[in-house]
């Protein structure tokens, strides 16, 4: 009978506290706040248990060096920037959660199944910064440039190629050089 009672003021007390913590104002809310309790288990389990569940796989070995560099020229046009490129850093300034530098052995997605990477490109990820690119580029776009990412740190040199151009066009900085000349000195 006592655990009844004690279970059935649990139970009324936890939104309670719940709904005190969330809409009182003292849940983080800011990009630069740490995560609150449990939030990378919340999130990253529910993303995990879906990517099991659905992810399609395919052959990382199925991609020829074609595949690298379409993909290469996809994540040109739709990621760098966020997520930056070998030996450049991404431009965005600061978001919460940040986007991983997918080029760096820290970020690199080489472990995960290249079906894995293909979702999350496709489906974006709820609640973060990372888009749905579903409708942006093609079914094919899209995996090609999950299997770039998959083989991230061993590239053919032709993919290579178009990561490490510059991520502004060489104009734009000169440009900005130029204006910063002129700039009075004193
Ligand atoms: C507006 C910024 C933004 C753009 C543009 C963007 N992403 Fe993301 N991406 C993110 C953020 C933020 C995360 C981190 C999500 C998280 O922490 O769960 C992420 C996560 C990812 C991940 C998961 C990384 C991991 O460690 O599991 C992959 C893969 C990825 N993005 C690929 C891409 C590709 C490919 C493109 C271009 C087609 C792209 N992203 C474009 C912001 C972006």
């Amino acid at each position: 009978m006592k655990f009844l009672i004690g279970l059935i003021a649990g139970l009324i007390a936890f939104p309670i506290v719940a709904a005190i913590y969330f809409l009182g104002g003292f849940a983080p809310a800011a990009v630069s706040a740490r995560a609150f309790p449990f939030e990378g288990i919340i999130a990253g389990g529910a993303l995990e248990a879906r990517l099991h569940r659905e992810a399609p796989k395919r052959d990382l070995s199925s991609f020829t060096t074609a595949d690298f560099v379409a993909g290469a020229q996809t994540y040109r046009k739709g990621c760098d920037g966020c997520h930056g490129l070998p030996g450049q850093k991404p431009l965005v300034p600061k978001m919460y959660p940040q986007p991983p530098e997918l080029f760096t052995p820290d970020g690199y997605v080489t472990d995960d199944p290249v079906g894995f990477t293909y979702w999350k490109i496709k489906n974006g990820i709820r609640m973060t910064g990372m888009p749905s690119f579903d409708g942006v580029f093609s079914d094919e776009e899209m995996w090609r440039t999950a299997a770039l990412l998959a083989s991230a740190d061993k590239l053919p040199s032709q993919a290579m190629d178009i990561l490490k151009q510059p991520m502004f066009p060489p104009g734009a900085a000169e440009q900005e050089k130029a204006g910063d000349s002129k700039t009075p000195v004193k």
